[in-house]
């Protein structure tokens, strides 16, 4: 059957055919190629290979199929003697001729056939372009398509995030690269996203220099108190069968939120912002509550008791959260003598609201010991989730889980159990929030299917164990099925992309990353490294100093959440910004030793930025001795003396002077 004279320009006549459909059952065809006799079924740019994006034109549309398959069912004997070459196709989709356009447009799916001896072309470019490219807006380009590079290979974002996604690959393959190559094209189309990424091997922060905040537990914030009941249970008590102590700390833990929201309360409303009825709370309701009153409601109810049998569960709280406290690996969660509503801030930080440049959070957690890791990576992903649900999508959040099969792993004993669910929350309900999740690894065997299987858009790169490609051929719609024959066979910055977020299944060559923009590569080169001997003075002390570092908070986080308290109590003041940042600022450097530099730039990229303008703080060198404990907390400001009151409003407008405010800061604080 030849093409028919009515059929669009598209239409190239026969001519181009390489074969015609013997078979069509379903969304599959057979495709009988014109034999090898036919030349250009020999030569290289006719002839269709595994993955080829094939078109037949229909009376008002034209068919596109890819080759799944490709074979001779009784090959000849001898050379020149004729065969039969059979393809076997997908039919994935259709263009459609619009009225207004020239261009024909691209649906997914077939709506109209393609009948029994049908010719068969290879896709032209015009129709290449039109099925990967069309509208573009809302797209972002990611490399070029296999089958013509110069046919760029575009995600559709709201698809791609919206629905999850997935970097799956061997180790060594380029996920992080493609990782930070996704990213970085989202980002530049969307200045104002809000990504935080979770880099258990500290390797992103170089892809993203200008475009994220670089936290890692050492300058983060993460109070204890915004944990919920299981994830501070989680801390204090551990595992195992510890039922007494889990039920005192549900007895005593909303008294003490109580207890510090009823000394607010006597405060004007404004201040107490947020913090809604004290007698209200649950155990859950991530509100301030001390340490100190913990301890004190464990002392009071141990003097209480008779039976001596019944102190052991308040001993050992008493005795972990003293410990937990002192220890420096927690520093970020206990760290804080003074305890104020800092979640606006917390916040944030980590979600980037507002962006200021900057839409990356990267949460940096090598050398951090694992009990801590799975505590902050849990409590990140369940913010996550919080967050999107309370902001009500409209700020959309972005979690990007590198080396997720640590996180939620199949296997159900491995793993930390409120970890899993909180990714499998964003998993199954972000969707309807604005949370959404990539989740990168080399194991997809390894990762529990019902996550994986959330995953709307993958990119497969190489990969060569079995089981790994068996699930994810069993991700994929049937008709995309044979390009994943290709995975233990695709080159550098190759993959197979599919899923909501591409047009069409399809082999994509990624863009290659900038020098400048690659994550850093954590492969060592034996090659080089073993050429000469390191005879460097120092640098065995060097290791031994990181090493037992790492345990001990550095002093960066004194400032750094002085200057978090300042902000939140003149956002409560409504205090303006330019005097609010100057009494952050001040109140930084009278505790820790830093000096105030306006419009430097800050090595503590890490300072809260909501009210700042400039006076961004710089580290004078600090001598040791003021580093940990006397130098920081001595003059922290809950021991400073109250001093008289003057009226908030009348600060905004007054010109206040940078001690005033320092002093009503101080003021407000003593009494917390
Ligand atoms: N898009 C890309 N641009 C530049 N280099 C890439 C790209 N993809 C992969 N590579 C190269 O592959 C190497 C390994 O990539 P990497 O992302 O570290 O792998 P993985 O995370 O899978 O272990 C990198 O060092 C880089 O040289
Ligand atoms: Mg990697």
């Amino acid at each position: 059957m030849q093409g028919n004279s009515s059929q669009t320009s598209l239409n190239r006549g026969a001519d181009l055919s390489i074969g015609r459909i013997v078979s069509v059952t379903g969304s599959k065809a057979i495709v009988l190629l014109d034999g090898a006799s036919n030349s250009r079924a020999r030569s290289s740019d006719g002839r269709p290979e595994m993955g080829t994006l094939l078109a037949i034109e229909t009376a008002r549309t034209t068919v596109l199929a890819i080759v799944s398959a490709l074979s001779v069912p009784v090959p000849s004997q001898r050379d020149g003697e004729s065969e039969v070459w059979i393809a076997e196709l997908g039919l994935v989709g259709e263009l459609s001729n619009s009225e207004r356009s020239d261009t024909p447009y691209f649906n997914r799916g077939v709506t109209a056939y393609p009948a029994l001896g049908d010719r068969v072309r290879l896709a032209q470019k015009p129709e290449l372009e039109a099925t990967f490219c069309g509208d573009t807006s809302a797209m972002v380009r990611v490399g070029a398509i296999r089958q013509d590079s110069t046919i760029p290979a575009m995600v559709r974002v709201d698809e791609l995030l919206g629905k999850h996604f997935a970097i799956l690959g061997t180790t060594g393959t380029g996920k992080s690269c493609t990782t930070a190559l996704i990213l970085r094209s989202i980002v530049e189309k969307n200045p104002a996203a809000h990504i935080l990424l979770l880099d258990p091997h500290n390797e992103y922060a170089t892809a993203f220099t200008e475009w994220a905040e670089v936290i890692s537990p050492r300058n983060m914030q993460l109070p204890y108190w915004l944990l919920t009941f299981e994830e501070i249970v989680e801390v204090l008590v551990g595992d195992g069968d510890r039922k007494a102590e889990v039920e005192v700390l549900q007895e005593i833990i909303p008294i003490a939120k109580t207890r510090y929201n009823t000394a607010r309360s006597a405060e004007p409303a404004k201040i107490r912002r947020g913090l809604g009825d004290p007698n209200r709370c649950t155990v859950d309701t991530p509100v301030p509550y001390r340490i100190s009153d913990l301890l004190s409601l464990l002392d009071e109810r141990m003097g209480k008791l008779e039976n001596r049998r019944d102190l052991a569960p308040y001993r050992s709280l008493k005795h972990r959260i003293e410990t937990i406290s002192q220890d420096g690996r927690y520093a970020f969660m206990f760290g804080s003598r003074t305890v104020f509503d800092s979640m606006a801030q917390v916040l944030g930080r980590l979600f980037r609201v507002p962006v200021n440049n900057k839409p990356i959070t990267i949460l940096e957690l090598t050398g951090i010991p694992s009990e801590v890791v799975n505590v902050v990576v849990s409590v990140l992903c369940r913010m996550t989730f919080d967050f999107a649900l309370w902001s009500e999508g409209q700020v959309p959040v972005t979690l990007v889980c590198e080396e997720a099969h640590r996180y939620v792993p199949a296997n159900s004993t491995l793993g930390f159990e409120p970890c899993k669910r909180a990714i499998a929350k964003i998993a199954k309900e972000g969707r309807k929030y604005g949370a959404s999740l990539c989740i990168v690894t080399q194991r997809p065997a390894e990762i529990d299917p019902t996550i994986l299987s959330q995953c709307n858009t993958v990119f497969a790169l190489r990969m060569s164990n079995d089981r790994d490609q068996e699930i994810v051929a069993s991700a994929v719609a049937d008709t995309g099925a044979g390009l994943l024959e290709f995975l233990p066979s695709l080159g550098q910055r190759e993959a197979i992309a599919f899923g909501d977020g591409m047009s069409l299944p399809a082999r994509i060559k990624f863009d290659e990353l900038p020098r400048s923009a690659l994550p850093k590569s954590s492969t060592a080169i034996f090659s080089e490294r073993w050429q000469t001997s390191l005879n460097e003075e120092g640098f065995l002390d060097q290791i031994v100093e990181r090493w037992r570092a790492s345990g001990i908070p550095t002093n960066g986080d004194a400032p750094h959440q002085l200057a978090m308290m300042a902000d939140a109590l003149s956002d409560a003041l409504g205090m303006q910004s330019a005097s609010a940042a100057e009494s952050s600022s001040y109140m930084a450097e009278e505790a820790s030793g830093y000096r105030v530099a306006a419009h430097s730039a800050s090595p503590y990229s890490t300072a809260p930025s909501a009210n700042r303008q400039n006076g961004s703080l710089v580290r004078r060198d600090v001598p040791t001795s003021t580093s940990h404990s006397s130098g920081t907390r001595s003059s922290a400001p809950e021991r400073t003396a109250p001093v008289s009151q003057t009226n908030p409003g009348d600060k905004a407008t007054s010109g206040l002077s940078s001690s005033d405010a320092l002093r009503s800061l101080r003021e407000r604080l003593s009494r917390s």
